[in-house]
């Protein structure tokens, strides 16, 4: 068996999004999502966690190349969703913009770009009191 080691790194953007589904009635939206309904939306500062499990490479005792890492996420995530509204991207037309579906999209756009050691986590921390974590499949 071969130990395991992981690292986690942290990343920041800001974004609006609104909760609300095409498929549910207004008044269904409502009750579900409550204020995060509202019409004009609302901002979040996103904290985005992304851990990296892999075998430590006993001679630099790392287990990823961090600097390709942080170049990736920044270049994939963060550029592409940092001051934007969420409801407006790609991705999310037709899917609602919870945390569960950005942790899992963020997975999704990272998981074949993991320099060394694979994808283990996302976790997306949307408020003081919410955070979503997301375990895909692993790379092929
Ligand atoms: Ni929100």
């Amino acid at each position: 068996m071969t130990a395991l080691t992981s690292i986690t790194r942290t990343y920041t953007f800001c974004a609006a999004h609104r909760l609300h589904t095409d498929q549910l009635p207004d008044d269904v939206n409502q009750h579900i999502f409550g204020k995060c309904n509202n019409p004009n939306g609302h901002g979040h500062n996103y904290t985005v966690q992304v851990t990296i499990q892999g075998a430590l490479n006993v001679t630099t005792g790392l287990v990823t190349d961090v600097e390709t890492l942080d170049q990736i996420v920044h270049e994939h995530v963060v550029a592409r969703f940092d001051h934007q509204h969420l409801n407006f991207d790609q991705a999310f037309q037709g899917l609602t913009t919870t945390g569960e579906n950005l942790a899992r999209l963020i997975w999704e756009l990272l998981v074949d770009r993991i320099p060394s050691g694979q994808l283990e986590n996302i976790r997306v921390v949307e408020t003081r009191d919410n955070f979503f974590d997301y375990v895909g499949d692993p790379k092929p």
